[in-house]
């Protein structure tokens, strides 16, 4: 099996979305387990979205987020709900875009080179399970086309996987 992962990034952003989206709907729909379905779409974001430093998951469990599929440099492994961006995502289940990460308070710099950065939480009937963060080494590099865009691809995760299965108690 392989996969022809080239979007021209020149596109209107949300023409980009639409080429990006067709694909990441294409890779959920055929594994609906979890994991595989995020590691791919970690994969297929960090291979074709510009100017991303790291692209991935962190998932729900027993009360905190635990790092999940992801691409990019090796990342902090477990953050509280309510801290760092992706933490502040959980708490006020929302979208959080960072234009810049040193001015968040209490950002949780995992790669020194990560300038701004977007957390989108994924939900099962209202209850966040997981986000999906994206870092950028520059500044203010997603717009509210980005969130639109990737707000479409979170859609696509919730409707093809199994996301009940990460409600399982686990250690
Ligand atoms: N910067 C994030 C932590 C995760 S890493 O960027 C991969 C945060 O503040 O939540």
């Amino acid at each position: 099996m392989m996969f022809a992962f080239e979007i021209d990034k020149d596109q209107p952003v949300a023409d980009f979305y639409h080429e990006l989206n067709l694909m990441a709907d294409g890779l959920l729909s055929s594994e609906a387990n979890p994991v595989a379905g995020m590691a791919n779409l970690a994969s297929l974001l960090f291979h074709t979205l510009p100017d991303i430093n790291w692209a991935g998951f962190y998932i729900m469990r027993d009360g905190e987020l635990v790092l999940g599929p992801f691409h990019g440099l090796p990342a902090c492994t477990r953050i509280p709900v309510g801290k760092g961006v992706c933490g502040t995502a959980v708490a006020e289940k929302k979208v959080m875009l960072v234009e810049d990460v040193d001015a968040f308070p209490g950002h949780i710099a995992c790669d020194s080179a990560s300038r701004s950065e977007i957390v989108l939480p994924i939900s099962i009937n209202g209850q966040v399970v997981a986000v999906l963060d994206i870092d950028s080494p520059e500044p203010a590099r997603f717009t509210s086309d980005d969130q639109k865009g990737l707000e479409v691809t979170v859609e696509h995760v919730q409707k093809h996987l199994r996301l009940s299965e990460l409600l399982a108690p686990a250690a």
